[in-house]
């Protein structure tokens, strides 16, 4: 059997997805899963499918279970593509009863698919169906992270199906979180929650809250990506609720680019300052980093410097792409300072610190900038601004 039961008459039938490296924009260097649900009770429901080239990987599962035709109905949790794609395809084969979505699950659908004829039953937080030995309660989460998307909660299994909370981007055979080491399986959800969540940290908050307030009993949450958690529910809540919280520690992030070695000499010095005060320290070379896992690193730090000589007038397009990308995921919180090398107008350092004033930065320094090469005098200069940070960092 390719399927998984993972709580009684409730099956995990989705694909795993080995090869995807990008997923618009995020380096899924490990590939990823699509996670589909289908609970066989009285009323036989599926929820969420998978990206469409995987629809045949879908059918085959369910057919281990029970014709696709038998399913009475589809619970759409949240309308990406990499849930929707084959939809159409599967409403078409199986002819369900009903597909359940959210009040912004029913438009998010009606346009991607203009579909007005489809069994739409719409629902909201608070709504529960019965399948018949297990009841469905249901728990929009808007903007976790589209409007459209929602929880789906079994309380006889104590079973919260969370779309696309919780989850991970990794292609595994496996699908317990106690099956796989445990610390990778954390950086994976750390990844997950940097580039795909951290805009919506306020919404976060309020869900864990929510969800706490409701009392719900939860032994196992299935995400819609990668592994489902039963053995560190409480582990992976707990890092949802800090990192929702933006909380950071003792930590900078040095992102830089450099064109002739002069602002990574810089980044060097800069590093050894913050290593003087104790800090830890990620280098992160644009040339050999990627965007996301820059972001992951960000997560948890409390200051970013970003290093980037002139070129044109302006900053090098790699720091260009870092800084747009992060500014949309909203980091708060953060201490900065920019550096770089120039030639003869030397505003990189300017555009930096524009975009760290967007992101409401705390801006500790106005900036380092060197002509062309670095000399002894410089060297310091740039360890005396790593020291600034790290003091900053520890509220010295
Ligand atoms: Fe996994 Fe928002 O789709």
């Amino acid at each position: 059997m390719a399927t998984t039961e993972i709580k009684k008459n409730i099956h995990w039938v989705g694909a795993v997805d080995w090869d995807i490296r990008d997923f618009h924009g995020y380096s899924t260097n490990k590939g990823s899963t699509y996670n589909s649900y289908l609970v066989m009770d009285e009323k036989i429901a599926l929820f969420d499918t998978v990206k469409k080239p995987f629809k045949n990987e879908l059918l085959h599962h369910i057919h281990e279970l029970t014709e696709p035709e038998k399913i009475d109905y589809i619970i759409v949790n949240h309308v990406e593509m990499d849930h929707t794609g084959c939809l159409p395809e599967m409403i078409e084969l199986i002819k369900p009863e009903k597909v359940f979505c959210s009040p912004m699950g029913h438009k998010a659908l009606l346009s991607h698919f203009h579909r007005e004829d489809w069994p739409y039953e719409i629902v909201k937080s608070g709504d529960s169906i019965s399948l018949g030995r297990k009841t469905v309660q249901f728990l929009e989460t808007k903007m976790l992270h589209w409007p459209d998307s929602m929880f789906s909660y079994i309380p006889e299994d104590k079973l919260l199906i969370s779309s696309d909370g919780f989850g991970q981007h990794w292609a595994t055979s496996e699908r317990f979180d106690d099956e796989v080491n445990m610390n990778e399986l954390m950086a994976h959800a750390a990844k997950y929650y940097a580039n795909i969540l951290l805009i919506f940290s306020p919404n976060a908050r309020k869900l864990l809250e929510k969800v706490a307030e409701l009392g719900l009993e939860i032994d196992m949450i299935a995400p819609d990506h990668g592994l489902i958690w039963r053995k560190n529910v409480a582990g992976i809540l707990e890092s949802y609720g800090r990192w929702a919280r933006q909380e950071a520690r003792e930590k900078a992030v040095v992102v830089f680019d450099t064109m002739w070695h002069s602002t990574e000499k810089m980044a060097k010095a800069i590093y050894k300052g913050l290593l003087k005060e104790g800090i830890s320290i990620k280098m992160m070379d644009l040339q050999v980093s990627h965007r996301s896992d820059i972001v992951t690193e960000v997560l948890d730090a409390r200051a970013v410097l970003f290093g980037s000589p002139t070129l044109n007038n302006g900053m090098l397009p790699t720091m260009a792409d870092m800084l747009t990308y992060l500014k949309g995921l909203r980091p708060t919180g953060k201490i900065g300072a920019a550096f770089g090398s120039f030639g003869w107008s030397g505003e990189a350092v300017k555009h930096i610190n524009n975009y760290m004033e967007k992101m409401k930065f705390d801006i500790v320094d106005p900036g380092l900038k060197v002509k062309n090469v670095p000399t002894h005098e410089d060297y310091q200069v740039c360890f005396d601004l790593g020291v600034k940070v790290g003091k900053a960092i520890k509220g010295e």
